[in-house]
């Protein structure tokens, strides 16, 4: 499969995989979406890497979300499968690998981005970069398991504050959160990321696989958490106030909800 959004570069055993779509800040579509499932299938199966680092294209951002664009007629059942696809393909796919991912943050992580950071085992961000679950001011909520991860990083009320109020947090305000584990400078984001890489490729990959899997499953075990995510995530797609917030944001003014 050649890749239109997704770069892969390979340094000895360490992978970085690239969304990339800088135009769009990387929103994941669903193209998007089934080329990183590729791109992880395939260096997971790769015995030569030992590491993975995900971060977005360009300056900006990490990624600012799930293609607002591509979803914003989806009905009920169209929503409801774009979320059991996504978490299915990707976001649960990558936290249960058995390659540690790291996710280098370097600027807006937004909706599925922040999911998709929140994915990975661990994550580091640049200083710029910017954090939040905007998903209630489209009329919708968060539909690749942020509801359930962001909960288990923050907590349960910082969770519910993020995700009430639609705010972006700091980078170092996800730090003293529990959300990211570093902030540097945007210029020394993989430097970071590849030398942590370098401290755990030191180490057996087969017990660092058990562990991920024995982490995991303190947290796997709430699959209903997850499939009411799914469920109410899908049925926010019948109600006004998805269309009204997605119009909105095409639209590039505020939502108007009744
Ligand atoms: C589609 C997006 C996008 C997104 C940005 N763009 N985010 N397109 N989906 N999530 C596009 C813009 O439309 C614009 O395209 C271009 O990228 C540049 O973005 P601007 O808005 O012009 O940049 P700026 O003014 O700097 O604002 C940056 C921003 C803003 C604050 C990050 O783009 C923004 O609010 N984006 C949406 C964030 C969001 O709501 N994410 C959650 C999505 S819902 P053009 O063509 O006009 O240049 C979600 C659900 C997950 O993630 C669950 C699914 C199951």
């Amino acid at each position: 499969m050649d890749f239109e959004n997704v770069l892969i570069e390979q340094h000895t055993n360490l992978a970085i995989v690239t969304v990339n779509r800088p135009k769009k800040l990387n929103a994941l579509n669903t193209q998007t979406i089934k080329e990183l499932h590729t791109a992880f299938k395939r260096l997971d199966e790769n015995t030569e890497i030992k590491v993975i680092i995900v971060t977005g294209s360009g300056e900006k951002a990490f990624v600012a979300g799930a293609d607002i664009k591509e979803f914003s007629d989806f009905t009920v059942e169209e929503g409801t499968e774009l979320a059991r696809k996504g978490q299915e393909l990707l976001f649960d796919f990558v936290q249960n690998l058995g390659t540690p991912v790291i996710a280098a943050v370097n600027g807006f992580a937004l909706g599925g981005g922040l999911e998709l950071a929140m994915a990975a085992h661990f994550r580091v961000a640049s200083s710029n970069a910017k954090m939040g679950l905007p998903e209630v001011s489209l009329g919708v909520i968060p539909g690749y398991g942020g509801t359930q991860r962001l909960s288990q990083l923050v907590g349960k009320g910082k969770a519910m504050e993020m995700i009430m109020t639609a705010n972006m947090i700091s980078a170092e305000e996800a730090k003293d959160w529990g959300l990211v584990n570093y902030v540097v400078e945007q210029i020394d984001l993989l430097p970071l990321c590849k030398k942590l890489a370098g401290k755990i490729t030191n180490n057996s990959s087969v017990a660092i696989a058990a562990a991920i899997k024995s982490v995991n499953a303190n947290y796997t075990n709430c699959v209903n958490g997850y499939s009411v995510e799914i469920e109410n995530f899908g049925l926010s797609f019948g109600t006004n106030d998805f269309k009204e917030g997605t119009t909105a944001f095409l639209e590039k003014r505020k939502p108007n909800f009744e």
